[in-house]
This record gives C-alpha cells, structure tokens and sequence, in this order.
C-alpha cells in the first residue's frame, strides 16, 4: 500500500439478514511483526504457523530479508526464518520502507540502533506523519545516532552503535512499542537492560523473548511492571503459533452484536490479558459474549468467541483501560452508538498518535451518520441511541484502517448504508475483510460490502 495508490471506495448497506456462521480472523499483527523479527535474530530455522499476511508484516519481512535473515513463504500463512544470531543483522543495500506501519517502523527501529549499521527509513504519508522521538530518545542513550526530519519525523537515518549500552528506562507514554524497541536495542548490549513502564502494556515481547530463550525478569509494580533483559543471549529458532487477531476479531464481533438475530463463533482467537479490554468492556454493556475452548498455544491464550446480538448499554470505559484495547476504540465507539444512554471513554490522547488521528477521526465517522459526539480533553462521549443510527455518510478514512472497518460495521447495523473514501488501508492488518463479513451477512446473495 503506497500512499499514491489509487484510493479504493467502499460501501457497507445495512445488513437484511442476521450475521451467522463460524469464522476465524486473520493472525495477530503484533505477534507477527515479532515472530519475522524474533526469527530473523535467532540461530537456527523458526517456522510460523497463521502469519498475518497483511501489508503491515510484508513490510517486515521485506526488512528483514534486506537485513540478511532469509525469510521465504511456504504456504500461506506458513513461513520459515533462518535467522543470523544476536547482533548479526547485515547494512541493507536500500532504504527501508516500512509502508504503514508504526509498529513495524518503532520495533525496528531498536533492532537497528543496535548494529554497528547503517540505514535509512521511511513509510507512507500517515507513518511519515507520526512520532518516533519517542524511541529516538531512549534508544540514542544506547549510543545509536538518528537524523530525522523536524519533530522526529521520518525519513530517518540511523547510525547504529557498535557497542550499545543497556538501557534503564521509565516510559513516559504507555506504549508496547517503544518498550519493545528498547528491549530490542537491549538484546545486542552487554548487560542488564530494565524498562519500567508505569501502566502494563501488551507483552508479547517478553513473551516471545522467553520463548526464544532469552532471560527476562517481570515484576508487577502498581498498575505496571519493572522488565529486566539479560542481554546479549543466544536466541534459539523456536516455532510459532500465530492466534487470531484480537483486534481484528472485534469488527466481525460487534458487527454480530448490532444485526438483530446474529449468533456467530470466531475460532482461535488470542486472549492475551493485556489486550482484552473491549471484550471486557462489551461485557459490561450487556453483551451476549462467551468464551469457549480457551487453551494455551505457544505461550499465549487462545479461545473462540461466541457471539449473539443483544441489546447494549452505555459503558464508562476507565483510563487505566486503555493499553489494554487502544486500538478498539472507534469500533467501540460504534458499538457505544447503539447502546441505550451516554457512554464516557476516558484517557484517550494516545490515540491521536495512531495511523490518523483516531480521536477526531472516530468523532468525525460517528457525527457524519447521525450519531452525537464530544470531546472533552482526552475523554470522548457517544451519545447512544438505543437502536440503530441513521447512517448515510461519507467517512474520511485517513489512511487509517481501523476507521475504514468501523465505518463498514457502522454501514451493516445502520438505517442507510455507509461509504467510506478508501478501503485500501484494510489490506494491512485485515485482507479478506470484505469477503469475510459478507460470507457472515448472507444478504440473500447481494455484498454488503461492496466497492462503492
Ligand atoms: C502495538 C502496540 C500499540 C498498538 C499497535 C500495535 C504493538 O501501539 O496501537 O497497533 O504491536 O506493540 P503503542 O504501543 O504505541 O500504543
């Protein structure tokens, strides 16, 4: 996805049958992007199972293979690494463009300040957009050198350090990635490093770390956790699971909630408590939501979900919440509409950082269809109607993905259909979207979703 591609409309019409069947969702995208970087470090072959094959992860294993790890399709979702060891990554011959991919871009941006290397990065207009002194700061400590644009914009120049010193950082914003990043950093540095991150964000990365055999401590330390790397350890090729996206599974799961007389199941999908805050939220608002066949697969929870529409109530999400669902709030908010009463989100000002400014873009989705919205510093309240919104708009997706999904989920429980501008950004964490959610709906033959 290039940000000079031709802009792809879509339209969602309200849905004229429940939403039925069993599905499962595309992998996890922040597993992915770890297991191809993970792979890539380690000494031996790691096989992946259920990779997410979106844009986002292609981008990552392109970096990867330009940084000397040989990384090949076997089938898909079925990928194999041969990995160069700890601190072995090669100077890639190119500048490498991490497309739409903050996560991408800030994880790897560890794994290079950390090589006597250098190398230059760039992404699309929205990642070109976003901040990134926020792992600049910390991971310059370790001896790396970054030239960016004004307000560490990318494109980026990085010299990397040929001894990198372990780092000892408190995080100033609560952010998986910049955690990762200096854990990255911290795994070529002799040494000890510890982050302390004063709200617990999702840890797949201590996760996978272990998994690969790398020492790490964590301790609980309020809301968050103090984590210690022993650096410089061999990794060891391991293979990897990739459960269903969360994250992705959310659209199909409201969607299901708002089309009267849908009961569907979603298979597989990963449980992991730190990034299950909407299914707890939905929880309290009423939602006919359970879990079944929750299992451990590869040190991470999985479970299916089985969902039946019902009507929700307002909810009062808690600050502290959000790590744990950051990137569910514009579907939520879609659900927030339906609901019976004014729901408060609170402490949302992270999310003006994401791939747009996920704040004044979900306000802007939910007040084009008829739905009333305020923003009160980082608070945003929905005023629920108890029933179906109007619908009828034009949604602005910003290159924003998530906002293109909500928008559609919109268009299938709303009186009149939804378009939104551009539904190409769906392509980097969600291929197949469109067919999926169709196959769900069933609308006697006619898309639900259909380009526009
Ligand atoms: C991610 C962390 C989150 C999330 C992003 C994926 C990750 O960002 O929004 O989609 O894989 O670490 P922050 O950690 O910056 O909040």
């Amino acid at each position: 996805m290039t940000s000079t591609a031709k802009p792809r409309p879509l339209s969602a019409s309200p849905a004229m049958a429940p939403l039925t069947g069993t599905i499962a969702v595309p992998g996890d995208k922040s597993i992915s992007h770890r297991a191809l970087m993970f792979g890539a470090l380690a000494v031996g072959t790691t096989r992946i199972s259920g990779l997410l094959e979106g844009e986002d992860v292609l981008r990552t294993a392109v970096a990867m293979r330009a940084l000397g790890a040989e990384v090949t399709q076997l089938a898909p979702g079925a990928w194999e690494v041969s990995g160069r060891g700890v601190g072995g990554l090669v100077e890639p011959a190119d500048v490498l463009d991490m497309g739409n991919s903050g996560t991408a871009a800030r994880l790897l941006c560890g794994l290079l300040a950390a090589h006597p290397i250098f190398s230059v990065m760039t992404g699309d207009a929205s990642l070109r957009g976003r901040p990134m002194k926020r792992v600049i700061d910390p991971l310059s400590a370790c001896g790396a050198r970054f030239a960016s644009r004004a307000g560490g914009r990318l494109p980026l120049a990085i010299e990397g350090a040929a001894e990198p010193l372990p780092l000892d950082y408190r995080l100033p914003v609560a952010s998986a990635q910049v955690k990762s990043a200096v854990l990255l950093a911290g795994l070529c540095a002799r040494g000890t490093t510890r982050v302390v991150e004063p709200e617990a964000t999702r840890d797949h990365t201590e996760n996978m770390l272990r998994h690969f055999g790398a020492t790490v401590r964590v301790a609980i330390e309020g809301h968050g956790r103090v984590i210690e790397l022993d650096g410089q350890p061999e990794l060891i090729a391991a293979p990897v699971v990739v459960p269903g996206d969360p994250s992705s599974a959310a659209f199909p799961l409201v969607a299901a909630l708002l089309v009267p007389g849908s009961a569907i199941r979603i298979g597989g999908v990963g449980l992991n408590p730190l990034r299950t805050g909407l299914f707890a939220t939905l929880l309290e608002m009423g939602a006919d939501l359970t879990f079944a066949d929750e299992r451990l697969e590869g040190g991470e929870r999985v479970g299916d979900l089985l969902v039946r529409a019902g009507a929700l109530r307002a909810v009062d999400v808690p600050a502290a919440r959000v790590p744990s669902m950051v990137d569910e709030f514009p579907i939520l908010a879609v659900a927030a509409a339906h609901a019976m009463g004014i729901s408060r989100f609170r402490g949302l000002g992270e999310l003006r950082v994401k791939e747009s400014d996920r704040l004044a873009a979900t306000a802007a989705l939910l007040t084009a269809n008829g739905i009333r919205v305020e923003i009160e510093g980082d608070d945003m309240l929905v005023h629920g109607l108890g029933g179906p919104p109007p619908g009828g708009g034009r949604v602005v997706t910003h290159m924003d993905h998530r906002i293109a999904m909500s928008a559609l989920v919109l268009g299938l429980g709303a009186r009149a259909p939804v378009v939104v501008d551009d539904g190409a950004f769906i392509e980097t964490s969600f291929p197949g979207f469109s067919d999926l959610m169709n196959g769900l709906v069933g609308n006697g033959g006619g898309s639900a979703v259909a380009p526009a």
